[in-house]
């Protein structure tokens, strides 16, 4: 988080709470999420593309219902990726028109309560799809908004990317395959539905804009394509070009993410001048981002339990430092091998002491189950310790279990030197609350 200092006396303050009075008071594991860096990247994305309705925060990546009222303020639009995510977003009130519903098997129930209420974009993603929209928007004599998810063929993650072959994937409507150009046929031959944009999602993690770049021009592409099939006159429809989400953050001291004004300079940069070469006006962008905006300023505190060194082969050890969550508050390691840096915040470490290397491990019951890979310790690390992994607003809350039957964590945001519990630690009684 930017707004992260060591005090005098060595301990780490976040948004200028002690974590020890945060751990004290809350427990750990505790996820502590900096308000004020929350909002600072939703302004740096609204200002980089323009306007911030066409800055989607991906609540997937993280969502509560005091969140979702901090994106709304912000004046942001959110996309949802299912029914529950939809009913968080509406119990903060955020405004419908400002919602856009995603999903790749959306059902009956999730895209009739999006209608009802009046969402701002469905981003249809499949020819069923088309038709079970078009007829409840025609049941209630609407006509719902719509984007059209394309499959562009592009595959990034991180530095690379791949632009061919990627489109064995359960998302979207292929454009090789002449899939998204049909699509577009449907929509706009079907009376529920107006065609107001098209979208493309090729990735997470990405530092590279290059891969973005190769969806910018595929999608103008079909947006030319579409033109010279239906007339001038579907481009006053068809306004946004929407190019999902996918900025990578900074998780270690290594990473150095582009910032999101560069990002927006060239995607306007390509979408411009793809859009003159087609003889096409330049239609608005749009991005979801959800990594970029929740994840930098979040951390999780653990409190510091066992300690073992391991004896490995060529005569090093290994020390593995357990915490008291684990997979169950963040399975990113385990899942996709996500790399993590972590820090000794409760006391400065002892002036003699030095740094070992470490692998932070969980409480739960499989070998599988590490924060942290490698990360360097002070040799001074005891029990009753309190680290703090780096970078865990993203994914880790919103991917939480109940695995081994451990409380999800509490989450509490810090802004100004307060604190506020947004979200309470699972009790015991909440063990049996689905218990029938
Ligand atoms: N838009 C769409 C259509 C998406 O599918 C996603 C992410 C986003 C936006 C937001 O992407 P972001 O800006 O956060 O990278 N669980 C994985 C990430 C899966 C992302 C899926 N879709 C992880 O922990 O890295």
């Amino acid at each position: 988080p930017r707004n992260a200092e060591r005090g005098d006396d060595g301990a780490v303050r976040l948004g200028g709470v002690d974590v020890r009075a945060l751990a004290e008071q809350h427990g750990t594991p505790l996820f502590v999420m900096d308000e004020a860096d929350f909002r600072a990247r939703c302004r740096e994305h609204a200002e980089a593309f323009g306007d911030p309705t066409r800055v989607h925060y991906a609540s997937k990546a993280f969502l509560s219902v005091a969140v979702a009222r901090w994106v709304a303020e912000e004046g942001l639009s959110i996309d949802v990726a299912s029914g529950g995510e939809l009913a968080v977003a509406l119990r903060a009130d955020f405004p419908p028109e400002r919602i856009a519903l995603h999903g790749n098997n959306k059902s009956l129930a999730e895209l009739t309560r999006a209608v009802d209420v009046g969402v701002g974009a469905v981003v249809l993603d499949s020819f069923l799809e088309i038709a079970r929209l078009d007829q409840v928007a025609r049941e209630r004599g609407r006509v719902q908004p719509v984007m059209i998810r394309v499959t562009v063929g592009v595959e990034a993650h991180t530095h690379e990317f791949i632009a061919t072959a990627h489109e064995d994937q359960k998302f979207g409507f292929s454009l090789s395959s002449g899939d998204a150009a049909e699509a577009a046929r449907r929509v706009l031959k079907a009376e529920g539905l107006e065609l107001v944009g098209l979208h493309s999602h090729i990735g997470s993690q990405i530092f590279d804009a290059s891969g973005f770049e190769v969806a910018a021009r595929r999608v103008v592409g079909l947006l030319a394509e579409l033109r010279d099939e239906h007339g001038d006159g579907i481009l006053d429809h068809v306004t946004t070009i929407d190019l999902g989400g996918g900025l990578g953050i900074a998780y270690t001291r290594d990473d150095d993410p582009p910032p999101p004004a560069e990002l927006a300079r060239q995607l306007r940069d390509i979408v411009s001048k793809e859009c003159e070469h087609a003889g096409l006006p330049v239609p608005k962008i749009a991005v979801e981002p959800g990594r970029a905006i929740v994840g930098p300023g979040t951390v999780t505190l653990y409190e510091v339990g066992t300690i073992k060194d391991v004896q490995l082969d060529a005569g090093a050890i290994r020390r593995y430092v357990s915490v008291d969550g684990g997979m169950s508050d963040n399975i990113r390691t385990a899942l996709y091998d996500a790399v993590y840096d972590c820090k000794l915040v409760s006391r400065a470490a002892a002036e003699d002491a030095g740094a070992v290397l470490c692998r932070v491990v969980g409480k739960h019951c499989e070998s599988g189950d590490v924060v942290v890979r490698d990360c360097w310790l002070p040799d001074d690390l005891a029990p009753g310790d309190l680290i703090a992994v780096a970078a865990t607003g993203a994914y880790c809350y919103s991917m939480a279990s109940g695995y081994n039957r451990l409380p999800r964590p509490a989450l509490a945001a810090v802004v100004d030197g307060e604190a506020r519990l947004l979200l309470r630690r699972e009790t015991e009684e909440d063990l049996f609350r689905l218990e029938v």
